[in-house]
Order: C-alpha cells, then structure tokens, then sequence
C-alpha cells in the first residue's frame, strides 16, 4: 500500500479486492477527504468485505462488481491501482495490467503484490518441501479438502518470473518498473508509473 504513493485527498483502486484489505488500507492513505473504489467480480467475497467496511465506519470506499479485464471506470482517473494476490488467478494477466494502467493518470502508479518463487537455494528448497508437501497435507487433515491447498502451489508455479512480470508492464505502457521482494522472496512487489 505504501508503494502505491498515496497522499490525503486522493483517488485509489484496489483491483481483485476479495474482502477488502487493501482498499480498507488505502481509505486510510487518502483519508476521509479521498475516495477509493474496489472492484471484484466474486459477490460473495464482497459481501465479507462489506461487514468489515460496515464495522469501519469508513464511507470512501466504492465497491464495484466487475471483471478486472474489463472496468467500467473512467480513464486517467486514479493516482493509484493496486493488486495484492490476484494477478496469480487472473485468466489474462495482461489484460489486467492494460486496464489498470489505462484507468490512471499519467505518473500515477500501479502496484501489483503477488506470490513469487524464492530466489535463494537453500530456503527455495524448504519452501518447496513445506508448500508443496506439508502444506496441502495440513490442508487436507485440517479442512478436509486438499483442492485449494494444491492450487496455491501450482498456480505460484505456473505464473510469471518477475522479469515477465516486469516485460508485462513495460508493453502495457509503464516506466521505471521496480521489484521489493518480502520475506526472502516468497512475495514480490511490482511497481510501476504511467508514462
Ligand atoms: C486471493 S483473493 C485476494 C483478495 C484481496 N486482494 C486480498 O488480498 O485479500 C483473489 C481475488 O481475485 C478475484 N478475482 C479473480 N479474477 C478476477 C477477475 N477477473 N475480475 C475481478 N476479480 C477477480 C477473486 O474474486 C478474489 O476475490
């Protein structure tokens, strides 16, 4: 959310917005005076996100039910569009960062958080043992359902490298791409700016 460079009074996305966390995160950045929109197309993860936004008390957050690939929003409309852990399960990557870069302004930025594969050796290969080998079992015994806790893993594993990602949002029309990893590279932050 830091990344995404938000300031009091201004305008913010959070795409792929399940329950909420990011948008709740960037209400605050821009405070009472800004506004923010969150858009998702799956009714039932807004409607947790609707009990937390009704516990907030917060009244910036605009929720949209959408497709990320295509957003009836406005061009050149936010200062920011964020992402967290949703590129991984969209259907057309790029169509996302297309529509993302299109709805903000020029220099405004867009954020994309997301799982990533581990850079260093050693932790790689635990990480591997643990996400591919323990964690679905726990899944399995605790939830009685392995399914998700196979998918995660896989779809880590099918989606872009970062260069990929980055050479993504170079071709949708992004300048100065920067990657933070976080936790020795299980996660990654994208960042980039509208040309
Ligand atoms: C793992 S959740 C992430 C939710 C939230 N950003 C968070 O960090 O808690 C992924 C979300 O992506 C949404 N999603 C997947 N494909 C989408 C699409 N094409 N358009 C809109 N939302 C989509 C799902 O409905 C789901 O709520």
């Amino acid at each position: 959310m830091r990344q995404c460079g938000l300031h009091i009074g201004g305008k913010a996305l959070d795409v792929a917005a399940g329950t909420l966390d990011l948008a709740l995160a960037m209400s605050d950045a821009v405070g009472p005076s800004g506004e923010v929109t969150a858009v998702d197309f799956c009714r039932p993860m807004l409607d947790v996100g609707a009990k937390k936004l009704a516990r907030s008390g917060k009244t910036n957050i605009t929720v949209v039910e959408a497709n990320a690939q295509h957003m009836p929003l406005s061009s050149n409309a936010f200062d920011a569009a964020g992402i967290a852990f949703g590129l991984r399960n969209m259907a057309d990557v790029e169509a996302v960062l297309a529509e993302m870069t299109r709805v903000v302004k020029p220099g405004g930025r867009v954020v994309c958080l997301e799982l990533a594969k581990p850079r260093g050796p050693i932790f790689r290969r635990l990480y591997n043992f643990y996400f591919h080998g323990v964690l679905p079992l726990i899944g399995g015994v605790v939830h009685r359902r392995r399914g998700p806790y196979d998918y995660l893993p896989a779809s880590v594993q099918s989606f872009c490298s970062r260069e990929e990602l980055a050479a993504l949002m170079v071709k949708v029309g992004l300048t100065d791409i920067q990657v933070h990893d976080l936790t020795s590279g299980v996660a990654a932050v994208h960042v980039g700016t509208k040309i």
